[in-house]
């Protein structure tokens, strides 16, 4: 049976290291299993504001219907000032509200939803972001697979280019991950 994944890119960059992270995973997941993947446009979603939950934004509805139509879910994020990128918190801050507004028994489009990570940064390759994404995922009740994920650091020549270039030791440990997530979900 085919699994339905959706990405969730934590960085709005157009040529993002995670994005490319990302479409990397995304060739490995397709070798190793029957998939479809698609990714997260979440950037017309609002910042979280109370006040406009009861009259819920439809790219916030629409969110949460990709992730519930989803089978699990892949966060590919950057590390901002040793922590979860504002748009990726703000996403998942509205993604762990009640379905129903104001009914804490309605469930979340995330609860239970199986979840993996890695990311791409600097030199502690997302070392700060991904112990705080597992605390935060396993929080709103996510199941958290693979337990801190993967991190791998961009070198001074993609710096320059823009381009992601991961080694085959890289490769391997972000095989093992995909494998190790299909067999979970
Ligand atoms: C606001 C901001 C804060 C950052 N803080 C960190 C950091 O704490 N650790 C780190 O390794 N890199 C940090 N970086 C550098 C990012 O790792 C780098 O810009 C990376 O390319 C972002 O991911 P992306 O290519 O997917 O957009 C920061 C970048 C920005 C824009």
């Amino acid at each position: 049976m085919t699994k339905k994944i959706l990405f969730i890119i934590g960085s709005l960059r157009t040529k993002s290291f995670n994005r490319q992270l990302a479409a990397k995973c995304a060739e490995m997941l397709k070798e190793i299993g029957n998939v479809e993947i698609k990714t997260l446009d979440y950037t017309d979603v609002p910042f979280m504001n109370q006040d406009v939950e009861t009259a819920l934004p439809a790219a916030v509805s629409r969110v949460r219907a990709e992730v519930q139509a989803s089978d699990a879910i892949w966060i590919f994020t950057p590390e901002y000032n040793f922590a979860v990128p504002g748009v990726l918190k703000n996403l998942l801050d509205w993604l762990s509200r009640p379905l129903v507004p104001g009914d804490f028994s309605s469930g979340t489009a995330v609860a239970g939803k199986k979840v993996t990570f890695c990311g791409v940064g600097g030199k502690n390759a997302t070392k700060n972001v991904r112990a705080d994404l597992k605390k935060l995922l396993d929080f709103i009740r996510m199941e958290v697979l693979c337990g801190e994920g993967n991190g791998f650091s961009a070198d001074a020549a993609a710096f320059q280019s823009d381009i992601l270039t991961l080694s085959d030791e890289d490769s391997a440990i972000l095989r093992k991950q995909a494998e190790d997530f299909l067999k979970a979900v």
